[in-house]
């Protein structure tokens, strides 16, 4: 998605924030990895100008494997299967930022009249994007023949105005239907403390809604506003509240960022011992 990224100034100059490390790998990796592994197999990215580093990153690299090749590092050339992934990838560009709604619609002819998943491109879900919620969405949005179904998770109430939120009818084993969605409000508007968790499934009618939004007060068309334009209709709108287990790692944000760097770096197999004994020497702790 296209966006300055001011928020992580200056690691995000020159280059876009869903190419920072996490650990060992971009963030924008996990993503794809965890899409594919939910059954996508088909990705258009909508970027912007700066972010064409994020196409050289899934291109191949035919140099560089035949260097590994005959240097015998079959163990960093499995790092790089991810360029065969299995799954498709396509680009486009959002040529002026004008919001996540206006973003979504740059992909309105690659979706055609098919349903659709979009992925926010600073939010991992699951420890190293372990996550099966994306695959169970797009089987809520089949088996109750929804119009949309939004990821949610539980965020403290000081911290709504960062999210989406949304109110919830009662609902059961995680899954509920929407009733109002409002984008970042301040903790005493909140209609709950569910804040929208970066995932999301749409039948292609959110084109019209996106279309019929007017610009925010800094210019910016929000998905958020189309959704509840879908709910005014009475179209059928869910969420699908993340398993405790399936936690939200958001990289927009130096604090969370920080964080879950050190949640993946302690969670890598080879060097996570280690770095937990350096992390517990700085704190004084071995
Ligand atoms: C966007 C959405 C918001 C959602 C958030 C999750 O906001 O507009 O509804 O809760 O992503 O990361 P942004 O973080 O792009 O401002």
């Amino acid at each position: 998605m296209a966006g300055h990224g001011t928020r992580l100034l200056p690691a995000t100059k020159s280059q876009p924030k869903e190419m920072l490390p996490v650990a060992r790998k971009p963030i924008v990796q996990y993503v794809v990895e965890e899409l594919v592994a939910n059954g996508i197999g088909e990705i258009l990215f909508i970027t912007g100008r700066k972010k064409s580093s994020i196409e050289n990153h899934f291109d191949s690299d035919p140099e560089l494997v035949s260097t590994l090749n005959s240097a015998d590092k079959e163990d960093l050339l499995k790092e790089l299967e991810f360029e065969s992934l299995g799954a498709h990838l396509y680009y486009t560009r959002q040529r002026t930022q004008r919001g996540l709604g206006d973003a979504i619609l740059c992909g309105e002819s690659f979706a055609g009249e098919d349903p659709f998943v979009v992925a926010l491109g600073d939010s991992i879900l699951g420890l190293h994007a372990q996550s099966a919620c994306v695959a169970r969405m797009v089987e809520m949005y089949e088996a109750r023949r929804a119009s949309c179904v939004i990821a949610v998770e539980e965020v403290p109430k000081e911290q709504t105005s960062h999210y989406g939120i949304v109110a919830v009818s009662n609902g059961e084993g995680g899954s509920f239907r929407v009733t109002n969605l409002v984008e970042k409000p301040k903790p005493k508007d909140a209609p709950s403390n569910l804040a929208i968790a970066g995932r999301y499934v749409f039948s292609p009618n959110i084109f019209d809604m996106i279309r019929g939004v007017k610009p925010d007060r800094r210019g910016e068309i929000q998905l958020t506003d189309a959704i509840q334009r879908l709910c005014e209709e009475g179209r059928r709108v869910l969420a699908c509240k993340l398993p405790d287990t399936d936690r939200r790692y958001d990289i927009g944000n130096f604090p969370s960022y920080f964080e879950t760097f050190v949640e993946f770096a302690l969670a890598d197999p080879q060097y996570g011992p280690a770095f937990r004994a350096s992390i517990e020497r700085m704190l004084g702790k071995a």
